[in-house]
């Protein structure tokens, strides 16, 4: 049973049920014959997504963008230093004013502590739906483009399969924690075993390791976790080896990169590859950190999906916004 979405807010998927996730991913998939026949889809003709920007963006900002568009709908690019938050306007009054004029507001927001809460703030004073565009903990657009990209790969068959989520030693900033734990909470909902490998220092909050653990045993899957970077290889048939901060263990920066050091060798590289099973793939969010993440062999490589991947967040977003923005 699924129920009219027209209007919710989509924070985390945990939020959501699995039977109204697989609404978005049927969806996405008509959208996206649509787009590849020529098909027309204005069916949010003359409504307007809201996107604030706290942070840089390449593939989340085009994908929302582009697919307001292509539904006949008109997108507006925000960031605090263009607007009254750079002089202290609360998220009350900018959700209050904005759900006056528009139909929905995507916000990205990754700044450790602050990103979440200000987007549930927002939420609970918006009286139009509120997107995710990635938080300091969630990132769950990103997610349906990877199930929905594991979904093509695999034809529709996903249970069982083993995802490996690996951390990589990226050393020019700390990342955030949402990528990975938005994986290990919604994939384990589909019946993918998870393997998660990191280094101690690098563990995920310990409530989203928790909830990952609950949805785990209610679908019958299994969850993983190991310091021993080849685990999320051997036999594997997805990984997704990424780069995010030891923000559980220190939030001073410098420290932070001084860990991520400590690491250099958690690198995918062909060798890793190759302890997967034969038609194992190679995802990533991007941007990859080419060299210290990954190397072009393999993200270059036949394995390599991840130009699919990004270009499935416009398909997944625009089934999205189709549905809580009510075209
Ligand atoms: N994967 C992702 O969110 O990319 P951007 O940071 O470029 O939006």
């Amino acid at each position: 049973m699924t129920h009219d979405l027209k209007g919710r807010h989509f924070i985390t998927t945990q939020d959501w049920s699995v039977e109204e996730l697989g609404r978005i991913f049927d969806l996405a998939l008509e959208l996206k014959r649509a787009k590849a026949e020529g098909r027309p889809t204005p069916w949010l003709a003359a409504k307007t997504l809201y996107m604030i920007f706290f942070d840089s963006s390449t593939r989340t900002r085009n994908s929302f963008e582009t697919g307001i568009t292509q539904l006949g709908g008109h997108g507006i690019f925000l960031s605090p230093d263009t607007m009254q938050i750079s002089h202290g306007e609360n998220a009350r009054d900018t959700a209050k004013v904005l759900s006056r004029y528009g139909d929905a507001i995507a916000i990205r927001h990754c700044a450790f502590g602050e990103g979440n809460a200000y987007l549930r703030e927002v939420a609970g004073h918006a009286e139009i739906p509120v997107i995710s565009m990635q938080c300091d903990v969630y990132h769950p657009c990103q997610i349906l483009a990877d199930y929905l990209t594991i979904l093509e790969k695999f034809e529709g068959r996903t249970r069982g399969l083993k995802l490996g989520v690996a951390w990589t030693s990226a050393p020019n900033y700390v990342r955030p924690l949402s990528v990975p734990q938005s994986l290990i909470l919604m994939m384990p909902r589909f019946g993918l075993d998870v393997t998660l490998a990191c280094p101690p220092e690098f563990r995920l909050m310990p409530e989203i390791e928790e909830q990952a653990r609950a949805n785990t045993e209610a679908a019958g899957a299994s969850f993983t976790i190991t310091d021993r970077f080849e685990e999320a290889f051997e036999d594997a048939d997805i990984v997704v080896p990424k780069s995010w901060g030891p923000l559980m263990t220190t939030t001073d920066v410098q420290e932070g990169l001084r860990l991520i050091e400590k690491y250099p060798d958690w690198r995918c590289d062909a060798e890793r590859m190759a302890l997967g099973r034969e038609h194992l793939i190679y995802m990533h969010p991007l941007p990859a950190d080419r060299g210290r993440e990954v190397t072009d062999e393999v993200i270059d490589g036949p394995q390599s999906v991840v130009y699919d991947e990004a270009e499935n967040r416009l398909h997944v977003q625009k089934a999205l916004m189709t549905l809580v923005m009510g075209g």
